[in-house]
């Protein structure tokens, strides 16, 4: 059994308890972070908790820890749990109250972390490309807020995988904003497109490496969402997230994305990527 971080306390993942009046539970107060852990080393960290601190902000809650402290928790946590590839989950809800949309006074917030092996990215993923649908973006106007309330993400995911994708692209006002669990790409004519950062779409930590990667490759990026048409025809696709690292996408709606194999772009950045994890670099 793993052990968890719960207000301050490592436990057995078995004995850590929160009330059922955490507004967590209740309403889907908070938010949250994916970290991944490679041999033993957070990736990344900083980006991590400078959007812990956004989100929290975001919804108007006091972060319980210092950047320090929570660096030295999550560390312990890998430790405890064995070293080698993570995945570290953050959670900080309101905290314990009677029931009330208002927020209460006077409480403490509901500090929770858990880490479970990384999953490695599938071969076939890479080899072969993944395939997505498009569905209408029906979240709320604050994606940029990383919030535990992931009823409608759950719902497009469910939806992408009954018709046998891995992610649905969301499509609002007719532009493709990002996926369901994942920012979004498409290179058209060698150029990379991406949503901007704006209230649509998550600031992804690995969108940022992306971007960075691509500017140091010399290869074009422009932040603009593109519509949908522009997404039928891209040249390549690629999702991207924390656990997933990036991916080709070559089936979109059932038909093939470009030449239907993950394109040269992708493949460049991927080596990329890869050769940065490599390096340890955080
Ligand atoms: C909606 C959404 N967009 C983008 C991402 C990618 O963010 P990151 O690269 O920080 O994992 C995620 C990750 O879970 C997400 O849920």
């Amino acid at each position: 059994m793993n052990d968890v971080f719960l207000n301050g306390q490592f436990l057995p993942a078995d004995q850590a308890q929160v009330s059922v009046f955490d507004r967590g539970f209740l309403l889907g107060d908070g938010v949250y972070e994916v970290i991944p852990v490679y041999a033993g080393r957070c990736f990344r960290l900083a980006g991590h908790l400078e959007r812990l601190q956004t989100s929290l902000d975001g919804v108007r809650m006091k972060n319980p820890y210092s950047d320090h402290d929570w660096q030295t928790m999550i560390e312990q946590l890998v430790d405890r749990n064995g070293g080698g590839d993570q995945s570290v989950y953050l959670q900080v809800t309101r905290g314990v109250a009677p029931r009330d949309h208002v927020f209460p006074t006077g409480v403490k917030p509901t500090a929770f972390a858990m880490s479970n092996p990384l999953q490695p990215v599938p071969e076939k993923y890479k080899k072969q490309g993944v395939a997505v649908i498009t569905m209408p973006d029906i979240r709320w106007q604050n994606c940029n807020i990383k919030a535990i309330t992931l009823l409608p993400n759950s719902l497009l995911k469910q939806q992408a995988q009954d018709q046998g994708a891995l992610e649905a692209l969301l499509i609002r006002d007719g532009f493709l904003t990002e996926g369901a669990a994942s920012n979004a790409y498409a290179v058209i004519e060698g150029t990379i497109y991406t949503a901007p950062k704006d209230e649509k779409v998550l600031p992804g930590i690995t969108r940022e490496l992306i971007l960075e990667l691509a500017e140091e490759a010399g290869i074009p990026v422009i932040e603009k969402a593109v519509n949908e048409a522009q997404l039928k025809q891209a040249d390549e696709l690629w999702i991207s997230s924390s656990t997933k690292e990036v991916l080709p996408v070559t089936l979109l709606d059932g038909e093939p994305v470009g030449s239907g194999s993950p394109g040269p772009i992708w493949q460049q950045i991927d080596v990329l990527y890869q050769q940065y994890k490599q390096r340890g670099t955080s």
